[in-house]
């Protein structure tokens, strides 16, 4: 039994996803949140600048006494996840493996779509992991630089005709690849899952990196003895700017208002 929270992290709203998901599975447990939303989007950023902020997210988190850290992001967890594992003493995931699994469990015809930043794209981890366990597969990579504004943005519901046109500019050679599976590698593109599905149609089936993440630290922490004993779970959420528009789509996103649950910090001082 451990009643730590859980720490998770990303640039931004994406990381929410994989909250909602451990939020569904274990409603008892306490989690603190971190978005860089003043250096958001991490996506198109060199490798250097990545390991920089990551580290100083976990420094940030680490101020509090976690039981575990959950990389909420495909940009840092397929650039930078050994490395900071090796420098940690915390147990730390990251979304590649868990999305690229549930990837190579779902695809019938070894055609799989991936989707990320640009980072995560140029990375190859995904690929990686696949041609492992997939190696009857094909993988169809495309980097989707422009999905993070606009989630940031709030531009992610159907009917958004911006949303639905750049949605139709990157999917569409994966649509005509014949993919059956859709790897959404960065964790603010499920909340474009309903553009996206609108798009595909039946048939495809849409894994979310975050929510895959999520279901691991669950396995982990009940193999391991860590689930929390408490019923006093607490949700606080951190922001690098100002907590507002992230509080309100956030809000919107959970489906709970945790408007006086978001405060901001100076990421820069970890
Ligand atoms: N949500 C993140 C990811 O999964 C970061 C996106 C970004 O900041 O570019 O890659």
């Amino acid at each position: 039994m451990d009643n730590r929270p859980i720490g998770v992290f990303d640039s931004g709203l994406g990381g929410l996803t994989a909250v909602r998901e451990l939020h569904r599975l274990m409603p008892e447990e306490s989690i603190v949140y971190f978005g860089d939303t003043a250096r958001v989007p991490y996506g198109g950023r060199s490798r250097e600048a990545i390991i920089k902020y990551a580290r100083q997210d976990i420094a940030f988190l680490t101020t509090f006494d976690l039981k575990a850290i959950l990389i909420a992001c495909g940009t840092v967890s397929s650039t930078a996840l050994q490395l900071l594992q090796d420098e940690n003493d915390c147990p730390i995931f990251g979304v590649v493996e868990p999305a690229a699994r549930a990837a190579a469990e779902a695809s019938r015809n070894g055609r799989i779509g991936l989707i990320g930043t640009e980072a995560s794209i140029r990375s190859g981890a995904y690929e990686h992991v696949l041609a492992t366990l997939r190696p009857d597969g094909t993988v169809y990579a495309q980097a989707c630089p422009l999905f993070v504004p606009l989630v940031e943005n709030g531009r992610f519901r159907p009917g958004d005709p911006v949303a639905e046109l750049v949605v139709a500019e990157y999917l569409t050679p994966l649509k005509e690849a014949g993919i059956d599976t859709l790897v959404m590698g960065c964790t603010h593109y499920p909340l474009l899952r309903d553009v996206v599905s609108d798009f595909f149609g039946d048939g495809v089936t849409l894994i979310d990196a975050g929510g895959a993440c999520a279901r691991e630290v669950a396995d982990y922490l009940a193999e391991n003895d860590l689930l929390t004993g408490g019923t006093d779970s607490r949700r606080r959420y951190f922001v690098s700017d100002t907590a507002d528009s992230f509080a309100k789509l956030a809000s919107t996103f959970l489906g709970e208002s945790i408007s006086d649950r978001v405060e901001q910090i100076d990421i820069t001082v970890y």
